[in-house]
């Protein structure tokens, strides 16, 4: 079964063809990060303008790579939740406008769905169930992955996601955005040790997580400095800062694994991409007598391969959608 499989939620235009939910035939991807660096962050209105402009060119490239034509496909799928409104919009009304003309089912995909997914794409033998740590620009998320489309949250931030942590950090550093790939290669620069930063506890959901008190903690650390003209140890506090996202997670995820009675790990989205978190992880898991699956870094990130591989799953529980479905800003992973 050949997918059509849209992703627009935020800053990266993606228009895969991916069949029986496993074996990618195009993931053509438009970036708008040049743009939104200029700003220091994704505008939301410039991000959904920009979807507009590339989404239809995309699909035929996507086509074309796939040696499809439109007659080929035998299901669209798009990402519908969450992310920004606009942005998701686009993507949307996009895939059903092609699924009404083609006359093929709509298959709505969970946006973090899709990034547990991309581990579907990297590890053939990879099938639920197991746990999944996502950690994205938006979502920093503790799954108990029961089945392909059966889902429940163990724990979650409360406040910031951990991308949008690196991001905030990044740019008190000086750094261009997204941050969280800058940061780590600054890392890579130090041993650390320099800086203690706060660990937040959530009291009585042990598994749930904070990261507002850790980013504000960096920012007033870059503010003191400048102030009073000291030199900050750049490097040092980008590898204790990453340490500190990494020791809020890892040790998390062991137990959230242990509490659901999973043997399988696996981590997903753009954050998973961090060396300091991916080395932990290992670690972690390997004392802890647990598989652990890292989705190569290029499919860490948003992609339209992604959504085909879920959407192929949700298409065979019965998940398809009428010309009625919305977009949604905010959308629990469980629905
Ligand atoms: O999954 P993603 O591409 O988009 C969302 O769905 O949000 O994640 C983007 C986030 C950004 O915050 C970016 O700074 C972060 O992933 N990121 C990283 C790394 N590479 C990307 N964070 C830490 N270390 C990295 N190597």
């Amino acid at each position: 079964m050949k997918i059509l499989a849209f992703e627009s939620s935020c800053d990266e235009t993606a228009v895969a063809v991916v069949e029986d939910g496993r074996n990618v035939l195009s993931d053509a991807i438009a970036s708008q990060v040049d743009i939104h660096a200029i700003y220091g962050g994704v505008v939301p209105e410039i991000a959904s303008r920009k979807h507009t402009e590339v989404i239809a060119a995309l699909t035929e490239q996507a086509l074309k790579e796939a040696n499809c034509t439109r007659q080929d496909i035998d299901a669209v799928a798009v990402t519908y939740a969450p992310g920004l409104i606009g942005a998701v919009l686009v993507g949307l009304s996009f895939a059903k406008s092609m699924a009404f003309g083609l006359g093929v089912p709509l298959i709505p995909v969970h946006h973090i769905r899709g990034h547990i997914a991309a581990n579907y794409l990297a590890f053939p033998e990879l099938e639920p169930p197991f746990l999944a740590l996502a950690i994205s620009g938006g979502n920093t998320l503790l799954i108990d992955v029961r089945s392909y489309t059966d889902m429940e949250i163990l724990g979650a931030t409360r406040d910031d996601a951990a991308g949008e942590c690196f991001d905030k950090a990044a740019r008190v550093l000086g750094l261009p955005y997204p941050g969280g790939r800058p940061m780590d290669e600054l890392a890579q620069t130090s041993a650390g040790g320099v800086y203690k930063l706060p660990q937040a506890h959530v009291d009585g959901a042990p598994l749930d997580l904070s990261f507002s008190g850790l980013k504000t903690a960096v920012v007033n650390l870059a503010h003191h400095a400048e102030q009073v003209g000291e030199e900050l140890d750049r490097g040092a506090l980008a590898r204790d800062f990453a340490q500190a996202v990494s020791d809020a997670l890892v040790p998390r995820v062991v137990e959230a694994a242990r509490l659901a009675g999973r043997k399988t790990v696996v981590a997903a989205g753009g954050v998973a991409a961090n060396s300091i978190i991916r080395g932990d992880l290992e670690r972690a898991c390997r004392e802890n007598d647990l598989r652990l699956f890292m989705p190569p870094l290029k499919l860490c990130g948003d992609n339209g391969a992604m959504v085909g591989a879920q959407g192929y799953y949700e298409y065979l529980a019965g998940h398809t959608a009428g010309m009625d479905l919305n977009a949604y800003a905010t959308r629990d992973i469980a629905e």
